[in-house]
């Protein structure tokens, strides 16, 4: 009886009215003027509004019938274990920042999942807007579906969709404004980790810029993240005016200057260190008040904060190369006339930190900053120098 009517009603005809069951047939009726009227609605509204007229008139319906005839209206309503830890499939939502990281910050109590989790690796972008390196990860990303999710933080202001890419498109999550420096900085990448958080199957997250590129094929990545015992947050004690001359002694108890960090703003966190970042308000507030201006919170908090919360999580060191040497506060861009094979030497040759503990010569995963001018010569390279 009722896949017809949704057949009708989705066909924009009139419902058949002659209904069978043993409901008055007022009920009903009324049911699907109202559902008439919120697809009428739906079409032509944009998705967050379309959410909000979902829900503000579900309740109603519900209270007046039995709740068989709600599939019509609301698609899912099985209560089961697949529907509860199923990602949500679009990823616009009507959650301010306050509700998105009460939500995120839900964690079971019980250790073992009643079900196959397979862990995923979660690449967070941090963009303006484009990115121009897009078939460069759609490559690299190819054939290993199920084992890794994508999030884009652009600026609101962007309104460009990413191309029907298997891998960026409508990847998107609702976003602010972002300032070079600023807190908004580290409130854009506390909202790319909520919204990740949200997927449960999402383990490690890796925070990365529209500039960046990945130095190894997927696999090699997958494997090597996820081993690890560490998350790869930098974090280290830095005398002078670019380390400790940033520090604020109102920061204090909180934070005392022994324990001021600095780092990488790019890192790689696991899913607790993610959650202990998203629902910090201990340090959050310090921070926004007394690490201002010329203090860039984002090489500070997340490195200090972690660092007095899990120092025996970090491993102290980032996974992105990012090439400082030609001084100043932006690191060097490279384009197309950098892009050579013997360039890429330097990542794969004469590199050495620790990997659980162990010597390793595999220490950084990704590199930036890349122009978009270089994509052409990268995806000539990329099979023969990162396996992808
Ligand atoms: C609800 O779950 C049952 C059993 O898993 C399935 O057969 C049925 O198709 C589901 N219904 C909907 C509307 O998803
Ligand atoms: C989000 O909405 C709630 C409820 O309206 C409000 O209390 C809270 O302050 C809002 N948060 C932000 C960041 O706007
Ligand atoms: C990835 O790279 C590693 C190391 O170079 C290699 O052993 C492996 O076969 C590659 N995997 C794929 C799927 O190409
Ligand atoms: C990282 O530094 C902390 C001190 O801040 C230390 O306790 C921890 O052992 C270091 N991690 C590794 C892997 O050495």
């Amino acid at each position: 009886m009722k896949q017809p009517r949704v057949a009708a009603m989705e066909e924009g005809k009139e419902p058949v009215s002659a209904t069978k069951n043993s409901l008055s047939r007022a009920l009903p009726l009324r049911i699907l003027v109202i559902c008439s009227l919120f697809l009428v609605l739906g079409v032509g509204l944009s998705i967050i509004s379309m959410y909000s007229v979902r829900f503000s008139m579900i309740p109603q319906i519900a209270a007046k019938s039995p709740s068989t005839v709600l599939p019509w209206c609301e698609e899912a309503t099985n209560n089961t274990l697949e529907n509860f830890i199923r990602p949500p499939s679009n990823l616009m939502h009507n959650m301010n920042d306050t509700e998105l990281l009460w939500r995120a910050s839900f964690v079971p109590q019980i250790k073992e999942y009643p079900f196959k989790r397979v862990p995923k690796i979660t690449f967070m972008f941090l963009t303006k807007g484009p990115l121009p390196l897009a078939p460069l990860w759609d490559r690299f990303f190819k054939g290993h579906e199920g084992l890794y999710s994508i999030y884009v933080h652009a600026l609101p202001s962007y309104t460009g969709e990413y191309p029907p890419s298997p891998v960026f498109y409508r990847r998107q999550i609702p976003s602010q404004i972002v300032e070079w420096g600023k807190m908004s900085m580290c409130e854009a990448e506390r909202r790319l980790l909520a919204n990740a958080l949200l997927d449960i199957s999402n383990e490690r997250f890796i925070l990365l810029s529209e500039s960046c590129i990945p130095l190894y094929n997927f696999s090699t990545i997958y494997h090597y993240i996820s081993r690890s015992k560490h998350s790869f947050m930098s974090s280290f004690d830095e005398p002078g005016r670019y380390g400790q001359g940033r520090y604020n002694h109102r920061m204090q108890p909180e934070v005392t200057l022994s324990q001021w960090r600095k780092g990488s703003q790019w890192f790689e966190v696991n899913r607790k260190l993610a959650i202990d970042i998203i629902k910090d308000t201990t340090y959050y507030p310090k921070f926004k008040k007394f690490c201002r201006s010329a203090c860039y919170v984002d090489e500070h908090y997340f490195p200090t904060m972690l660092s007095i919360q899990s120092p025996h999580l970090l491993a102290n060191r980032t996974l992105t190369w990012t090439d400082w040497s030609r001084g100043g506060a932006h690191p060097a861009t490279f384009g197309k006339a950098d892009i050579t094979e013997s360039f890429f030497k330097r990542f794969f040759e004469g590199q050495s930190c620790l990997y659980n503990g162990q010597p390793s010569t595999i220490c950084y995963l990704f590199a930036r900053k890349f122009a978009p001018s270089a994509l052409d010569p990268l995806l000539g390279l990329a099979y023969k120098v990162f396996g992808y």
